[in-house]
């Protein structure tokens, strides 16, 4: 019996191989030619390799197979890129042919039918809600105006601290964090706090990191036609239970905005939003559905990788005493110590903001962008169809010895030159330096990030020195810096810290 299913399982795979290539030869073209690539299994293609940490996997594959590598997802093809020279290729020359991204079940259901933003396909929708994110969240103006919002939830961050720091109690940094930045982001957008907030019925963070875990989840049924309704990783049923308890709050902010929306104020994202979608004049119909998509694309993109932004920014400065010491002798010259660190300080912070390119460039919170072709192109003599899923590995492409001098090394000092001056900006046109993506398809949320994390950091090492629990001496000991499997990179574990009073907060912020 055993014998007779040994014998079975061997079979399936060689009939279906055999009549897989048979039925390839006799419809596909014999004269494409697609690059280069590891064998691939039967029906399942390559998603083995996606299972602990696809940047490591994908980058030892283009060491063996070279910077642009074939693979095949289930039945579905792609392309993975690994150089400067061969990003260029796909997000400047041939820009366009990439500015879409894969479509999945799991983005489909969370976003209301696929009425969400950041994983939308590229056309006149993305192209609406994209100027409308730039213009009325983003833009140089709006930023402008939000900085007290910013500058409030700062404060209240380091008085926590400042509350802690008797050089014994320990605070979990990352999730301090990320309350924060998830705070900024939900008074910007719908002027109120949603983290940390179990207590009014309005908590929304323990949603959007499940609903980022799910939308970075690769799910089965995407890939292999045979399995799409069958929830094998059981992530329909996870999907079910977030996104109810997600659309009940989004719908009881609806309601309190549509209810106050006779009363003047200052117009938040959400009450914009809301115009639109009663102009009947507007230039693009929006429901409902796509205010609360919108929204939770907002929080998914720009929450948990602005705060691990910090997180290992921190990491980075609390394992090397000689750059948190140049970094705090820049703030003490600039500064000084009778006023906390500004976002207007910042351009006269290039060693921080040197720490923070170079945090970005070893631990881009996004290891891998995706994106998918909406032709046929041909790329390096490569034939590369319509409708293939693009990788393109930028923590790979972030540690490229060709581009970076000891690569694996924290030296914040390659991002500024002789002079002291910035160097390499973030715009992504250093094809070698890509944590924000590049082109249309580009993160819209950079400036905000970089001006949150900058500030935030440079604030904290002003006011406090970090002892990482555990250790007897302050800054500078062991710390752990080990990666959570998964395209995110999150920390394995949160950051916790014992705060040590340098300079106390209370008096400045209040003044
Ligand atoms: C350190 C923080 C951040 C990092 C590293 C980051 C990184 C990225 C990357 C790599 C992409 C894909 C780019 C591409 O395809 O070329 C992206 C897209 C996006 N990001 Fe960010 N991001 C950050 C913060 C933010 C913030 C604060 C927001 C908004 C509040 C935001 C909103 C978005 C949106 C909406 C998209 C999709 C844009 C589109 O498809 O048109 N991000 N981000």
């Amino acid at each position: 019996m055993a014998l007779l299913s040994y014998t079975i399982l061997f079979l399936i795979p060689l009939i279906t191989t055999f009549l897989a290539r048979t039925f390839f030869s006799k419809t596909r073209p014999q004269t494409r030619h697609l690059p280069p690539g590891p064998l691939a299994l039967p029906i399942i293609g390559h998603m083995h390799l996606f299972s602990s940490s696809p940047h490591h996997v994908l980058c030892k594959l283009a060491q063996r197979y070279g910077p642009i590598i074939s693979l095949r997802l289930g039945s579905v093809p792609h392309v993975v890129v690994s150089s400067p020279e061969a990003a260029r290729e796909f997000l400047r020359t041939h820009e366009l042919a990439f500015s879409s991204r894969p479509q999945s079940f799991t983005n489909h259901y969370l976003g209301y039918g696929g009425h969400g933003f950041a994983f939308s396909p590229y056309g006149p929708y993305w192209k609406f809600m994209r100027k409308l994110c730039m213009s009325e969240l983003l833009s140089g103006r709006s930023l402008g105006n939000l900085l007290p919002i910013r500058r409030e939830e700062m404060h209240t961050f380091l008085l926590l601290l400042s509350r802690a720091s008797d050089g014994v109690k320990a605070v979990n940094v990352s999730e301090e964090l990320k309350l924060m930045v998830g705070n900024v982001i939900s008074r910007m957008s719908m002027s109120r706090r949603c983290y940390g907030t179990e207590a009014e019925g309005v908590e929304i963070g323990g949603l959007v990191d499940e609903v980022s875990k799910l939308l970075m989840a690769l799910n089965v049924g995407d890939f292999i036609r045979l399995f799409r309704d069958m929830d094998l990783q059981g992530l329909g049923k996870r999907m079910k239970v977030t996104h109810k308890r997600f659309d009940e709050i989004m719908e009881e902010i609806v309601r309190e905005h549509e209810e106050k929306k006779e009363k003047d104020g200052v117009k938040d994202l959400m009450d914009i939003l809301l115009e639109i979608s009663e102009d009947e004049s507007a230039e693009m119909k929006l429901k409902k559905e796509h205010i609360k998509a919108f929204i939770r694309d907002i929080f998914v993109a720009g929450t948990a990788t602005t705060a691990l932004g910090m997180e290992w920014t921190l990491s980075e400065l609390i394992k090397n005493p000689r750059i948190i010491k140049r970094a705090r002798d820049e703030i003490d010259s600039v500064v000084g110590k009778n006023r906390v660190v500004e976002e207007s300080d910042i351009p006269n912070l290039p060693y921080i903001q040197a720490i923070v390119k170079e945090t970005l460039r070893l631990h881009p919170t996004d290891s891998i962008i995706l994106r998918e072709s909406i032709e046929d192109c041909k790329i390096n003599g490569y034939d590369i169809p319509a409708k293939t899923g693009l990788f393109i590995n930028i923590w790979a492409i972030g540690r490229d010895p060709n581009y970076w001098e000891n690569p694996l090394e924290f030296l914040p000092e390659r991002f500024i030159d002789d002079n002291g001056r910035a160097q390499i900006d973030l715009r992504g046109q250093h094809y070698h330096f890509l944590p924000f993506g590049s082109g249309r398809r580009g993160c819209p949320g950079k400036t905000l990030a970089v001006q949150l994390i900058v500030t935030t950091i440079a604030a904290m090492i002003q006011c406090f020195k970090l002892k990482i629990d555990g250790n007897d001496e302050e800054e500078g000991g062991p710390i752990d810096m080990t990666v959570a499997p998964g395209l995110t990179l999150y920390r394995a574990q949160p950051l916790v810290c014992i705060p040590v009073a340098r300079l106390d907060p209370l008096p400045l912020v209040a003044s």
